[in-house]
């Protein structure tokens, strides 16, 4: 998990999540990509701010969705994001990590028949991870 520096551990987690939703697949693997989205909302909110945990079944697929209110992505490098391992934004320099969350989230859920959305506003408007499993 991400390290979180004395400043950054400022987070308010709101999880809206069923109490069950069965899921065929492979649990390490998913907590593993889990830990990826939720360490960058943290990580990418240093003046805090609240991190939402979604978890929904639509009637083909379960999407759980990581959003927080940080530092953002610009549009025209988010859809390098994710793609190659050790990529990372301009934005990110300053910031522990390799570039390999991402990466690995999206591997996990392509493994899963599933795929990783990313979404933001731009700079410092917020970031939307997406991470949607076939049923
Ligand atoms: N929640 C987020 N907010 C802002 N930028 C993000 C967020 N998640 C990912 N990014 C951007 O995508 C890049 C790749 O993410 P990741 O693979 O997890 O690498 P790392 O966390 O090691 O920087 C990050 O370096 C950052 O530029
Ligand atoms: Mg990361």
């Amino acid at each position: 998990m991400t390290e979180a520096t004395a400043e950054e551990g400022r987070h308010g987690i709101d999880v809206d999540a069923p109490a069950a939703l069965p899921v065929n697949g492979d649990q390490a693997r998913m907590e593993q990509a889990l830990h990826g989205l939720i360490g960058n909302a943290v990580k990418f909110s240093p003046r805090g701010g609240r991190i939402g945990v979604r978890l929904e079944a639509g009637p083909d697929e379960v999407c759980l969705t990581v959003s927080d209110e940080g530092i953002g992505i610009p549009a025209d490098e988010i859809g390098a994001m994710g793609g190659k391992a050790f990529v990372r934004g301009r934005r990110a320099e300053g910031y522990a990590g390799v570039g390999a969350g991402l990466y690995l989230a999206r591997l996990i859920a392509e493994g899963h028949s599933g795929r990783l959305g990313l979404a933001s506003g731009g700079e410092d408007r917020g970031t939307t991870a997406e991470l949607i499993i076939p049923l």
